[in-house]
């Protein structure tokens, strides 16, 4: 019999500690620490000594292997996300804020699934299964063979799946609720939800199923607990949006068999999350032409462009300090910009407060962005509103300069397809022979005093309305 040991495990990073403290070293987290039980029984006594190992065969890099196909949802949007379907064998894990819609989503793509023929299981620890058929049927998806089961013990999930035939697809909502009896602390604690994983992520490498794992998310966004498991499994997508909007947002951020930067985007219905296959329009919709302080930017997602909305509000202070409000953007990017504004081309900010914010609640990452920030910075400052009909994109330099960015023709023809009518862009080899291509009004710009000239000129008034898109 193995000795049984305490150690003191924080919940939030997984570093051991030999003894009870109020803030953990590795992470910093405060309270974080609990005491686990480990019996010490997951590893066998001959494993750790005295046993010569047995000898594996080696294989070279470029040996054939059999290339499973992946296998398509059905929902394209989390199907591109994913990197064109699901692998065979590999393992998931997608994490979002309470009530944003992951059971939802989950349902549905097994629902898809399970209609093309696939077998599919749907393990529910948190729900009860009426509850899931509940859902499943004011979505209409009742008539689907998907097999449900409300557990949360592995041992008992792994040898009902490993009857009958090998699933496409087995949902684990969520691990957090897991436990096993190898370990002994109480389910939820690091430890429990790393060894349910480890036993899950070996389940889907031997059958060859692909599982998704449900993740908590932390007030801080990251997946709650268990950091430990974001690095053993294939791939960490995240579901994100917030309570005043209804549409929400698939990213990958950790992808084995794909590119990180894509996002899938879905509208959250009374009939469960539906696609939206274009998000530019929706995004755009609602947009108060011709009001100062706003600018188009044109941005890519991975390969999809999406153009979105920049609002910008520059306001008198009555603080000692000037506030700076970013809502969707980095914000010392927004610092970086409002001083190349003051040291290059003279805009003094340093009594205004300034608010940002990206419109419909979406998160631009992209440096492309500075230019569109700019020109609604100076907009709103000047009274001046832009052509309402104009996209903006380009990265600006600390020496002022408007650098080129990637993706250009792609960007344009977005624009061209919504029905804008020009675009400023940095100044580069491409911009004009692709410009030519979509029949956009193109103008260049090389610094960033060229854009604010150019609407400081246009003085303080709104825009005409410009016919547009709807
Ligand atoms: P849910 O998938 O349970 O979220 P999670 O699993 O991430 O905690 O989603 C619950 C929310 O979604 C709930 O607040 C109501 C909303 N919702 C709809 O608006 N329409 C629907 O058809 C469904 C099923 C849920
Ligand atoms: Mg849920």
């Amino acid at each position: 019999m193995a000795k049984r040991t305490t150690s003191f495990v924080c919940q939030s990073c997984g570093a051991v500690h030999m003894r009870w403290q109020g803030r953990c070293d590795s992470c910093g987290a405060w309270n974080s620490i609990a005491e686990e039980q480990s019996g010490g029984a997951s590893v066998p006594s001959a494993q750790r000594g005295g046993r010569r190992g047995r000898l594996i065969a080696l294989e070279s890099l470029a040996g054939v292997s059999e290339d499973a196909p992946r296998i398509r949802i059905g929902i394209n949007e989390a199907d591109r996300v994913a990197g064109g379907g699901l692998v065979p064998g590999s393992v998931l894990l997608i994490g979002g804020d309470p009530g944003i819609g992951k059971s939802t989503l989950l349902i549905q793509a097994s629902a898809a699934l399970a209609r093309e023929g696939h077998r599919v299981v749907y393990v529910s620890g948190e729900e009860a299964s009426a509850q899931v058929r509940l859902r499943a049927e004011r979505l209409g998806l009742a008539g689907a063979p998907v097999e449900l089961a409300a557990e949360t013990n592995v041992e008992d999930i792994v040898a009902t799946l490993s009857e009958g035939g090998r699933p496409a697809l087995v949902v684990i909502d969520s691990i957090q609720t897991m436990w096993t009896d190898t370990v002994e602390s109480a389910p939820g604690t690091v430890t429990q939800v790393r060894s349910s994983a480890q036993i899950l992520i070996r389940f889907a490498k031997r059958s060859g199923a692909c599982v998704v794992l449900v993740g908590h998310v932390t007030k801080d966004g990251q997946i709650a607990g268990p950091r430990v498991v974001e690095h053993m499994v294939d791939a960490v997508l995240s579901f994100e949006g917030d309570g005043a909007h209804h549409f929400r947002i698939l990213r990958a951020q950790k992808n084995r068999f794909g590119p990180t930067d894509e996002i899938g985007v879905f509208e959250m219905t009374g009939l469960g999350l539906r696609e939206v296959a274009n998000p530019s329009e929706l995004f755009l919709s609602n947009r108060d032409h011709g009001a100062p302080g706003t600018a188009v930017y044109a941005g890519m997602e991975g390969t999809r462009p999406v153009l979105v909305e920049i609002q910008a509000l520059v306001v008198p202070t009555s603080l000692g300090t000037p506030r700076r409000a970013v809502v969707g953007w980095d914000p010392s990017r927004l610092s970086m910009v409002l001083a190349v504004l003051e040291a290059r081309c003279g805009i003094k900010l340093g009594a205004h407060d300034v608010h940002l914010n990206v419109a419909g609640g979406f998160r631009i990452s992209e440096p492309a962005a500075d230019l569109a920030v700019a020109a609604a910075l100076v907009s709103s400052l000047s009274g001046s509103a832009l052509p309402s009909d104009a996209v903006y994109f380009g990265e600006v330099s600390l020496t002022g300069a408007v650098r080129p960015v990637s993706h250009t023709g792609a960007r344009l023809k977005e624009a061209a397809k919504l029905g804008f009518a020009s675009a400023v862009v940095p100044q580069g080899k491409s911009a004009g022979t692709e410009a030519g291509e979509t029949g956009l009004n193109v103008e260049t710009a090389s610094s960033l005093g060229d854009i604010v000239a150019t609407i400081a000129a246009r003085g303080p008034r709104r825009a005409p309305r410009v016919a547009q898109e709807g």
